[in-house]
């Protein structure tokens, strides 16, 4: 069975989210995955055993989190041997303005140079915010940046840009990457929300 490698850091849960719904994608796929949380410090001990793989991580005050750099640095070398994506989950994926759209690419391909990993695949995957968890300076903070970068955001509540077509096609892409493949890309399961 085709066992692929899905390793995140989440802060809010929705990169675990995007995570868990391309995991079962897969596994419709006949897929055997693995999910890792890297900000529980899981032991790295699946890299080698994987015939692909898939990392995420989201993008807070125009960084990534440093278990993911610490995992990448660690892992990269391996990871480069087998089918790979990158997913970068931000708000300002779901700007209307390309440069807000390009600064955020910049700090993913930057992270990606200062590991020294080039996945074969990077995708830009809008996030989401739920203001009721934040506290009163992150709230700010984000609605500040948003406002700048042309993201509309619930005032209260929980706004959720993802969009599952973007990571419904690219967990068809990765597919389609992995030698002898479970089964065609397009017997993928839709999977409800
Ligand atoms: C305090 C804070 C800072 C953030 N900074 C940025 C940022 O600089 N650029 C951006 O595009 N999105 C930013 N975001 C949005 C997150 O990337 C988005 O909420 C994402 O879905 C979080 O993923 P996670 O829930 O997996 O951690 C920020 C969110 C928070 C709460």
């Amino acid at each position: 069975m085709t066992a692929v490698l899905i390793a995140f850091a989440s802060r809010e849960g929705q990169t675990r989210k995007i995570c868990v719904h391309a995991a079962r994608q897969l596994e419709g796929a006949g897929c055997n995955t693995q999910l890792i949380d890297l900000t529980l410090g899981a032991p790295d001990t699946y890299v080698e055993r994987c015939d692909a793989a898939i990392v995420a991580g989201s993008v807070h005050r125009g960084r990534m989190d440093q278990t993911l750099m610490s995992f990448l640095m660690r892992n990269g070398a391996v990871l480069g041997r087998v089918p790979s994506a990158f997913l970068s989950v931000s708000l300002s994926a779901a700007s209307v303005d390309s440069d807000a759209r390009s600064a955020v690419d910049e700090v993913t391909r930057q992270l990606l140079h200062d590991v020294g990993w080039q996945p074969d695949e990077v995708v830009h995957v809008a996030g989401a915010v739920e203001m009721e968890a934040l506290n009163l300076l992150e709230r700010c903070a984000v609605h500040a940046v948003m406002q700048h970068r042309g993201v509309e955001l619930e005032s209260q509540g929980r706004t959720e840009l993802t969009n599952w077509d973007t990571v419904n096609a690219f967990v068809t892409s990765l597919l389609e990457r992995v030698p002898g493949r479970p089964s065609p890309a397009s017997e993928l399961r839709d999977v409800a929300e």
